[in-house]
Formats: structure tokens, C-alpha cells, sequence
């Protein structure tokens, strides 16, 4: 169709019809669903009719060819014009092949193979009949107590804004209409979801408009320069106004400033929380102050299909509002080819061959053993083949590791890790030890058991995925106490323990890592993951992941990150005893384990540092480069990050700021040159007018294998 023809179209629909078209629901509503649209509980209380449902633009959470087929097919045959609705659904880290957890993902810091995991999603998503997945999620975090941090790449807007751009790519590729083995993607929540008061989901968001720009906004930035077709709103309110109805956010910043001209959706229900939130009396209010702020579709909640006809009638919402909503919908429909053929890639015999395929569970397994990171190890990792194991834990025999955004992952075909083991060896002792948050003297007793001849203790470890995820905040990040006991108990047995954990945040790690020889971080790996995770134990692969998120030393230093500002205070010295500075009297200011760390079964060493210059100008960049070498006897893969610190601002500058990475790979005794250049424009920043410009003067450049551990250098900035 070309856009007069959309155009048309627009012109021949009642105002019902258009209206309806700004409805999603979930697909119990419709006939050819499993319930075929007899619904009961809340959503029948919605009171949405036969009439609104056969109109309505787009369908929630269905998928299946043969489904997402029979209800399109349905909902055709009543469709004055024949206007095909769009499916949308949850497709976060994987369709049925899961991923890891983005925030594993982020550890991965590679690019290439998140883009990769994004496309092996959407083709089992589209031959499955989705259309659009609600991906990336990219909020930026610093705050383990949010459930969701597990959803997101982390605490960096500079590396969030990569893999904003890497997953975009991986869903969208160049063309929807062409390529139906792609779906378009959403990026979500805007804005500023992931800096919940106290790390409480939904909860207030407070910052200046400047924090917002700096830190906040960036990666979703990225997404839409990269062309993501779509953009949910955030729960939270940014301002005072929460997000789905604020004007400021979506009507100035993202349709004005930014010129998105793509569908704006609400989160589940956000229209309606209006109400709650205390910024509309009733769903009618609700409706108006959405519309115009430039939500297109309301999820899940009927303000807009109950309310818009009266609000157009009484002229508070003009129609054209409701056109320009309709027809971002209709070119969205048409960019998807779905005026064309309304079941788009849905194949159900595609479907059969396709989703969870070989390839796909091997790109998982790989993608899984690179988001791993390796936190301590104490010369005991890799294992030996000939060692005799006892693997011991709530996750020894767990497929709860997939996490929970994996609503179509299947625990039962998840490898555990007691099913890779076994490929490794066949030495071991399992038990159980405790359940996640209980332990009984049985429990304890049968691990003491099964550990007593082993050589080596492997404990499983960590949260189930109801402890994180959406509404799944925690005020005490540490490992639940039942499992802490089962480590004091068997390092009773004075044994070597390797602690492999599976959670969604990071977490505060005493009482775990003070008793354990090594501590893997392996999150909520996937499909594949407990094999991923027996590649690294015995060394078939080297860990390289490295945390994108700070692992505090407590849960009374968060938010804790590493791009904070200095204060006029700084405790530059930990050992240094003074009581003036900004700093706790009982525990440090560090987090344990700093963004950027991760070990290696190998080491690299950082020489031969060359500066071209010692000043940068708008014309001329400088470079510095960095020679690595690997000086261990396992090959590896480095991540070598580049920080820069602005030392004297118009406002304050963060202490260091992720600039640029290179991942290497070197064999051992092999090495290799990296390079870096910084621009002028690398060196901007948003002023107290908001101004995104540079300043002259003295800047330092660091060059380390994560945050804490790094080499200076001093260069100034020429105008
Ligand atoms: C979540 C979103 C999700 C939506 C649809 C909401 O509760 O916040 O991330 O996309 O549900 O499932
Ligand atoms: C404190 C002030 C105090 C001053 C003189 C400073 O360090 O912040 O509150 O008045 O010392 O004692």
C-alpha cells in the first residue's frame, strides 16, 4: 500500500473503528484463542464488547502459527476492512531458545553475538506469528534491589546504548516487509524505569532533566537512530508526571526533539494508573491526558475504547490526535507487509523446524559461556577430568534457570547443570543440600554425605526466578540464609568449593565468597545453560565475561556504580583514617567487585602504552594505543576498556566514564596492539543549560582490564 492508500483507508473508518484500533488485549478476547474469547476474572470486568473486540488493532502474548493463524483468520471474516491485527508479545532474550538474561548478555560485552541471540529470537518468534516484540528492554540501572535489573545491559549508558543498537539490529534487520523472519522492535520502559526510589518497582522517579539526558536517555536514544519501529511507555512517573501521560516526555522530548514518528504503546494498564498515580480522577481524564500526551495504544485497560468517542464529541481530544495515532498503527501494519498477507512468516511447519533447532541451542550455549563471569578463583578452576565431584545445591538439578522473561522457555528441555557435568565426567555425587530459601538436617546431612570422597565440592546456588524480574524487588540482596548455612556446613569438610550461582542481580556476596575457592556468576544462563556453565568449569572454554553492573560491598552502599561523582570529600585512600570525607564508617566505599571485572583462567599483561599527542582538538584526535599479551597457558579473550574523566567541568563530571572497548582473543604467549582514539566529541557533555558541548581544559584517559585496575593518562582538550 503506499501511503495514500493508507491515507485512504484512514478516511473510510468510523471514528469507532479508528478508536478501536488503539486497543490491545490479550488474546483470551478473541474467537479462534484457546478460550475463544469467552473470558472470565478482571478481564471480564473490563466490560469491552464483541463489537470493540472484533475492531480492536492489536493482540498480547499469543503465539504459535496455528493460533496466531485461527485468530487472524477469525477476526478477518468480521473486519469491515479487513484491517489485520498486529500480534505482539514478550520475545526479551530468546522466543523458546533462551538466551541468557540481558544483563548476562551485557557481561558477554559482545556485540556481534547479542545481535545474533536478537535474530535467532525473532525468526522463532516470527515463523511463530509474532509481529512485534517488546525488546530491548534498555533501562539503565543501579540498583540491585530491582527485580528488573536482570532485564537490562546495565549501569553504563555508553555500553546500554550498544547493545540497545546490537538487539535492534538482531530483531528489525534491514527490512520487515522483505525479511519475515524478523519483527519489529519496541524499546522500552520510557523513560528512566530502571531508577525506582529504594529499588521498588513502579515506584517514583526523581532527577534533573540533565541526570536524565546524561545517563538515562541515551540507549533508548540509540535504539530508535536505529531504526526500532516502536516505544513503550515506563510505570514510574519522570517529574512528578508518570510517563504515560506525560506530554513533556513524549509529545517535546521523543516526538518533537527526537522526531519518532513510530507507535507509542503503555505498558500493561499504565493508561489506567493514571488514576492511581493521583494525575486523572477517572478513566476518562486517564484517556485524555494519554492521547494527548502521545500514548497511540493503551494495553490492556479500556479508558480509550470507553472514553475517546465522548472526548472527541465534547472537543477536549480532537479527532486529528486520534488520525495521527491510527495511522502510525496502519504504517506499522503496512511496514510488516501485513495488508499484504495478514499471517506474515506464521509457518506451522517452519515452526516445527525452526524453533529450537540445533543451531539456535548452540548459539545459546555459546552466548551463555561468554556472559558467565568468573568473580574468584583460588587456583582450582579449570577442574580436572579426573577429579571426583560432588555437585550440591538448589540449582544442581534446576531447569528454573532460564529467568523470568522466558514465558515460552521450557524448564523441562533446559540443560541442567547436573546434565552437563555428567558430559564432562563420570564422577559424581549430586545432592540437593537445601531448597532455595529452606534447609532441613536431612538436606544438610545427604550433602555432607555425597561430599565426604570428593575431591572438589561444585555448589549450585542462587534465587529462583520468582526473586527477581517484574515485581520481584528484594531489600536483602544476599544469598537466602538456608543456603549460607549448607556453605558454612560443608566448609566443615575443609574441601575445595567452587560456588557457581544462578540469580538475577548482583548480589552482596558475603557469606559465599569469603568461604568459596572460586565463585562463578553464571545469572539465569538459558536453554543451554547448564552445559555452557561445564564448558567453563573444566576449561573447554575460558570465562571472559566482565560485570556491567557494580556487585556492592552491602546493600547499604546502593546505588553504587561506578560513573558516580566525586563530592568536594572524596575518600581517594581507603586506608587513609580521616573523618571529614564522604564515606561509611563501618564498610567501604567500593563495591566488591567493580564494573568491567572478570577473571580468566589465563592472565594478560598491559604494555608498551602509546600516546599520540597530548591534546585533543575538534579537527584532531589523539590515540592510544595498548600492547596485551597473554602470559598464562589457556588461550583467552580480553576485554580492554577505555575510561575518560573530564577533570574540571561547568557542572561535576563523573569520575571515570566508559568510552570505548575491544574485545581480544590471544593465544597464549601471543599479543596484540589495541588502539583508541578520542574525539572532541567524546568529550561532550550536557551543561546547566542543557547545551551537549565540550570544554577546554584537562581531562584523563585510563586503560584497564575493568574500572578500579587502570593506567592514566593526562591530556587536555584545545578549542
Ligand atoms: C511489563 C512490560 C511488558 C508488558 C507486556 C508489563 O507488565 O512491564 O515489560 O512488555 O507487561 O507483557
Ligand atoms: C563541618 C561543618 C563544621 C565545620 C567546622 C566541617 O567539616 O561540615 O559543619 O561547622 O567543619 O567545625
Amino acid at each position: 500500500m503506499t501511503e495514500h492508500q493508507l491515507k485512504s483507508l484512514l478516511e473510510q473508518m468510523t471514528l469507532d473503528e479508528k478508536i478501536a484500533q488503539l486497543l490491545q488485549l490479550a488474546g483470551p478476547f478473541y474467537k479462534g484463542s484457546k478460550d475463544n474469547g469467552e473470558i472470565t476474572g478482571p478481564m471480564a470486568e473490563m466490560g469491552i464488547t464483541a463489537e470493540e473486540i472484533e475492531k480492536s488493532g492489536s493482540v498480547l502474548g499469543v503465539s504459535g502459527a496455528q493460533d496466531v493463524m485461527r485468530i487472524q483468520e477469525e477476526y478477518l471474516k468480521t473486519n469491515r476492512l479487513g484491517i489485520p491485527l498486529l500480534f505482539m508479545a514478550d520475545v526479551v532474550h530468546g522466543y523458546k531458545t533462551i538466551f541468557p538474561v540481558p544483563l548476562a548478555i551485557g557481561c558477554s560485552w559482545d556485540l556481534d553475538l547479542a545481535e545474533k541471540s536478537a535474530e535467532i529470537a525473532a525468526k522463532e518468534a516470527s515463523v511463530s506469528g509474532v509481529h512485534v516484540t517488546f525488546a530491548p528492554m534498555v533501562d539503565l540501572v543501579r540498583d540491585p534491589r530491582w527485580g528488573r535489573v536482570m532485564e537490562t545491559t546495565g549501569e553504563d549508558p555508553y555500553l546500554n546504548s550498544e547493545f540497545a543498537r546490537a538487539f535492534v539490529r538482531g530483531f528489525q534487520g534491514e527490512n520487515l516487509q522483505e525479511d519475515t523472519n524478523r519483527v519489529a522492535a519496541c524499546v522500552k520502559h520510557f523513560a528512566a524505569y530502571g531508577a525506582p526510589e529504594g529499588g521498588r518497582d513502579y515506584n517514583t522517579v526523581n532527577m534533573s532533566e540533565r541526570q536524565l539526558r546524561e545517563s538515562y536517555l541515551p540507549a533508548y536514544k540509540a535504539a530508535l537512530d536505529e531504526g526500532c519501529e516502536m516505544v513503550m511507555t515506563s510505570f514510574n512517573t519522570v517529574d512528578g508526571i508518570p510517563s504515560s501521560g506525560n506530554k513533556w516526555l513524549m509529545r517535546h522530548l521523543l516526538r518533537g526533539e527526537w522526531q519518532f514518528d513510530g507507535v507509542v504503546i503503555s505498558d500493561w494498564g499504565a493508561v489506567k494508573e493514571l488514576i492511581p498515580h493521583g494525575v486523572a480522577e477517572d478513566e476518562r481524564e486517564a484517556a485524555a491526558k494519554a492521547i494527548l500526551a502521545g500514548v497511540d495504544i493503551e494495553m490492556m485497560t479500556a479508558c480509550y475504547v470507553k472514553n475517546l468517542k465522548h472526548l472527541v464529541e465534547t472537543k477536549e481530544v480532537n479527532e486529528a490526535i486520534i488520525d495521527e495515532a491510527v495511522l502510525r498503527i496502519l504504517q506499522l501494519k503496512h511496514k510488516l507487509g501485513l495488508f499484504d498477507n495478514p499471517y506474515r512468516g506464521a509457518d506451522v511447519k517452519l515452526e516445527q523446524e525452526v524453533v529450537m533447532s540445533d543451531e539456535h541451542l548452540n548459539a545459546s550455549r555459546e552466548l551463555a559461556a561468554k556472559s558467565v563471569v568468573l568473580l574468584k578463583n583460588e587456583n582450582i578452576l579449570p577442574l580436572k577430568k579426573e577429579q571426583k565431584v560432588a555437585l550440591i545445591g538448589p540449582f544442581a538439578q534446576s531447569g528454573d534457570i532460564l529467568g523470568p522473561w522466558s514465558w515460552m522457555g521450557s524448564k523441562e528441555k533446559t540443560i541442567q547443570l547436573a546434565d552437563g557435568l555428567s558430559d564432562k565426567t563420570s564422577t559424581i555425587n549430586i545432592a540437593k543440600g537445601s531448597d532455595i530459601e529452606t534447609v532441613t538436617d536431612e538436606q544438610l546431612e545427604e550433602a555432607v554425605n555425597a561430599a565426604e570422597d570428593a575431591d572438589v565440592i561444585v555448589l549450585a546456588l542462587g534465587e529462583d526466578s520468582d526473586m527477581s524480574g517484574e515485581a520481584g524487588c528484594r531489600a536483602d540482596i544476599r544469598l537466602p540464609e538456608s543456603q549460607l548455612v549448607l556453605v558454612s556446613k560443608l566448609k566443615q569438610l575443609d574441601k575445595p568449593i567452587v560456588a557457581v550461582l544462578f540469580n538475577g542481580r548482583p548480589l552482596d556476596l558475603h557469606g559465599l565468597i569469603d568461604q568459596a575457592d572460586a565463585v562463578l556468576e553464571a545469572w539465569y544462563p538459558g536453554t543451554a545453560g547448564g552445559a555452557a556453565v561445564a564448558d567453563l568449569l573444566y576449561g573447554d572454554v575460558n570465562p571472559s565475561g566482565k560485570l556491567t553492573m557494580s556487585f556492592p560491598y552491602s546493600v547499604g552502599q546502593v546505588p553504587v556504580y561506578y560513573n558516580h561523582y566525586n563530592t568536594g570529600r572524596p575518600k581517594l585512600d581507603p586506608d587513609v583514617k580521616e573523618r571529614y570525607l564522604s564515606q561509611y564508617l563501618d564498610i567501604p566505599n567500593e563495591p566488591l567487585l567493580p564494573f568491567g571485572f572478570g577473571l580468566s583462567y589465563t592472565t594478560f599483561t598491559y604494555s608498551d602504552y602509546k600516546v599520540s599527542s597530548e591534546t585533543v582538538t575538534p579537527e584532531t584526535p589523539l590515540t592510544l594505543s595498548v600492547k596485551i599479551t597473554n602470559t598464562g597457558d589457556f588461550t583467552g579473550d580480553e576485554i580492554v576498556q577505555l575510561y575518560i574523566r573530564d577533570l574540571s567541568g561547568e557542572v561535576v563530571r563523573p569520575v571515570k566514564e566508559l568510552k570505548a572497548f575491544e574485545k581480544v582473543s590471544l593465544k597464549p604467549g601471543e599479543s596484540k596492539e589495541i588502539t583508541f582514539t578520542i574525539t572532541e566529541e567524546q568529550l561532550r557533555y550536557y551543561h546547566s543549560d542543557l547545551q551537549y558541548t565540550s570544554d577546554q581544559g584537562s581531562f584523563e584517559a585510563y586503560i584497564g582490564p575493568d574500572s578500579q585496575h587502570v593506567t592514566t593518562f593526562s591530556f587536555k582538550l584545545v578549542k
